[in-house]
């Protein structure tokens, strides 16, 4: 092989491997620990995302008696302070949106949304002022316990950084009973996960040959935001080489965590359990038994207002470390990962249960120090520590 050859090769590897777009995300900052009422809202979306019967709390039975109306402007599933989001356009219109790993739909507010208006402050849609919009009759609602998001289903054209996706299926909700930080979501997961019954973004992007690999990947480890990288994956990103575990079950990025706890306090819970990575959940939530376990071991008390974990905040550097085990592999987060700061000396944990969930959702506490990496083709996550 001549020496123009091995270049021309080269190039075309290396060349290809530029490929792949960056997309900026951008972090959501809560300095005041949010009103419980948006605590037990934030669980409440949380069973709605995951099919969970709804339970009824105390807090949530008193909603109307305690809301200001003020109050219902704050964020609510974004609660915890660890929240990423980008931009996107649909059709020539801006919105932002959650990239979540966690759900399969593209949704966003439509113009007939008053809540997400008034209450949320949203960008919404605007039919007629889209320029290849198509109306597709379906509806949809999800309602659950006291809660309910409807609409209709459409198609446009939908655009994330450089990439332009043509009749991108999503969901144009007219009502809606929490508002967010974000306009709308954009489900990474898989199309068996779909409500709407839209082929999910990064497949169409795949069919229309937009990116080159079928990787996605998050690297949310830096200060006010992070990336989120479409097709592909870029090693100066992370340290060593990624770890790579299957998918278990194709509709959620479902994989089969070996373990959770602190090894260095002999807490080890879950063997081989079932678990999801979720970059659209703020903290590591599990089943209410193994929660109480890990929030105890490091002496964190529970609020009942508010049900959340607290410690106080000049223990932290003292908390032991958090592992998991995965695929035969260690992968660590500190202390100041886990537990989250609020202005007026208010410390909580990353670890939450939901009552009667029987499954882990690895969340956005995890992220914050690992690169994870999707392969919808190969069917795998792939993690390693990120830089
Ligand atoms: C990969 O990440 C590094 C570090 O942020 C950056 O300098 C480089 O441009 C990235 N590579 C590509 C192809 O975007
Ligand atoms: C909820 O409302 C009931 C009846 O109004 C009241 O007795 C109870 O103290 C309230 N609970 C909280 C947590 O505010
Ligand atoms: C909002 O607009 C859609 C599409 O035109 C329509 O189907 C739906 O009924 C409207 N919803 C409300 C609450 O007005
Ligand atoms: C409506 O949308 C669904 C989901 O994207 C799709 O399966 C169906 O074929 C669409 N119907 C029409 C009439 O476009
Ligand atoms: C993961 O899946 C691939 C492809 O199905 C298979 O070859 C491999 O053995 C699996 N790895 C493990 C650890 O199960
Ligand atoms: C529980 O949380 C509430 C509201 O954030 C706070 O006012 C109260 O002091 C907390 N209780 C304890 C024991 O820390």
């Amino acid at each position: 092989m001549n020496q123009r050859v091995v270049i021309l090769l080269l190039c075309a590897f290396l060349c290809a491997s530029e490929a792949f777009h960056r997309i900026a995300m951008q972090r959501h900052r809560h300095r005041k620990l949010p009103h419980g009422r948006h605590l037990w809202a934030s669980r409440k979306h949380m069973r709605r995302k995951f099919g969970m019967p709804a339970v009824t709390t105390q807090s949530t039975a008193n909603t109307s008696t305690t809301s200001a109306p003020s109050e219902a402007i704050e964020p609510l599933f974004n609660a915890f302070q660890t929240q990423f989001y980008g931009p996107l356009f649909v059709s020539d219109q801006a919105f932002t949106v959650q990239f979540d790993t966690g759900s399969s739909d593209l949704w966003i507010p439509n113009s007939n949304c008053s809540t997400c208006i008034k209450e949320c402050g949203n960008a919404v849609f605007q039919m007629a002022k889209s320029k290849s919009f198509k109306a597709n009759g379906t509806s949809f609602s999800i309602t659950y316990g006291v809660g309910k998001v409807s609409g209709v289903t459409a198609s446009e054209t939908v655009s994330i950084g450089q990439i332009s996706i043509k009749d991108q299926g999503f969901g144009l909700v007219s009502q809606t009973d929490t508002c967010s930080s974000f306009d709308g979501v954009l489900g990474m997961a898989y199309p068996g996960a779909s409500v709407t019954g839209a082929r999910p973004p990064f497949y169409q992007m795949i069919d229309q040959k937009l990116v080159d690999s079928s990787i996605f990947s998050f690297h949310l480890k830096s200060g006010d935001g992070g990336s989120l990288i479409l097709g592909g994956s870029n090693s100066s990103l992370y340290h060593g080489s990624l770890t790579h575990v299957n998918v278990t079950q194709q509709k959620m990025w479902q994989f089969t965590m070996d373990y959770i706890g602190f090894p260095s306090k002999k807490c080890r819970r879950c063997n081989s359990c079932k678990a999801i990575m979720d970059s659209g959940t703020s903290l590591i939530v599990g089943p209410t038994e193994d929660i109480t376990q890990l929030n105890t071991k490091i002496r964190a008390t529970y609020n009942a207002t508010n049900g959340i974990w607290q410690v106080p905040c000049g223990r932290i550097s003292y908390l032991p470390v958090l592992e998991l085990g995965i695929a035969g592999k260690k992968f660590q987060v500190r202390p100041q990962e886990y537990v989250i700061a609020y202005e007026g000396d208010v410390c909580i944990t990353g670890f939450m249960d939901l009552a009667g969930l029987n499954f882990w959702i690895i969340g956005d506490v995890f992220f914050r120090e690992h690169y994870v990496s999707f392969d919808v083709e190969l069917n795998r996550i792939g993690i390693a520590k990120a830089k």
